[in-house]
């Protein structure tokens, strides 16, 4: 049976979620991030698990002709990713095994982004064991985290962690939160780089950094880590 959590969570985004414009990080990751490991050159095949409305699957086949495919359990974004006409994105549902292989093929590069903290630590571990298995043998991986520094954590929640990593958020204590239903969710928040590389030890670490969307002060910010790792 589906945990409850999960449920809450993949409920949420059953609704149009306005991400039209790639984030920094993914115009900034060919050239401070892949350049420094990968030949420049090579057409990569990428992976974007929770492509959302597919902003980033858009962006790096138009900018680099990379060979994209992408995954969401929400209808609507992948009813959005159909409108803009994106090739390879597939509405799964919200099983989460070990053996999930969506597309029957390996990546050079897997991408979550905004996402991978939608999983208490059980499921956590499984997705990334899939995820291994779904890379070339030399493959990379790009994840975000939300962090505790994030007012996600410090304005929208009782701040405690619970034993399986999840803390309740609860939205409506953030005045640009408009939903007035469905507005809570159960995140696996990160405590810190140290936390950060042990959740994803599965991957040899490269590369942690960190971006904040605020633009007003620190009681506004949105913390989260960057994680750029290896197939070990
Ligand atoms: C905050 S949005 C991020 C979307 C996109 N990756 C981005 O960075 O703009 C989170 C996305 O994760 C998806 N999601 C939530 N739980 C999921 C799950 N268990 N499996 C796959 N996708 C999930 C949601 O439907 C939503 O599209």
């Amino acid at each position: 049976m589906l945990k409850k959590y999960l449920k809450i969570n993949i409920k949420f985004f059953q609704r149009p979620y306005n991400a039209n414009n790639v984030n920094s990080y993914i115009w900034r990751l060919k050239s401070h991030i892949l350049n420094k490991y990968i030949n420049p050159n090579k057409k990569l095949k990428i992976f974007d698990y929770g492509c959302g409305e597919g902003s980033n699957l858009l962006y790096l086949s138009k900018n680099y002709q990379y060979d994209c495919y992408g995954v969401d359990t929400s209808k609507s974004a992948i009813k959005v990713c159909k409108k803009k006409k994106i090739k390879n994105v597939r509405l799964i549902d919200n099983k989460i095994e070990e053996e999930d292989d969506y597309f029957n093929k390996k990546f050079d590069l897997i991408i979550s982004t905004n996402t991978l903290y939608y999983f208490d630590k059980y499921d956590l571990q499984k997705r990334l064991k899939s995820f291994e298995n779904m890379l070339k043998p030399n493959g990379y991986v790009f994840f975000t985290m939300v962090s505790v520094k994030s007012k996600y954590f410090t304005k929208c929640s009782n701040r405690i962690i619970d034993k399986n990593s999840l803390t309740k958020v609860n939205y409506l204590k953030d005045q640009n939160f408009k939903f007035k239903s469905n507005y809570y969710q159960y995140i696996n928040f990160v405590k810190n780089e140290k936390d950060l590389v042990s959740k994803f030890k599965i991957f040899k670490k490269l590369n942690v950094g960190f971006y904040d969307q605020s633009l007003q002060d620190t009681s506004d910010s949105t913390h989260h880590y960057t994680f750029f790792g290896k197939r070990r």
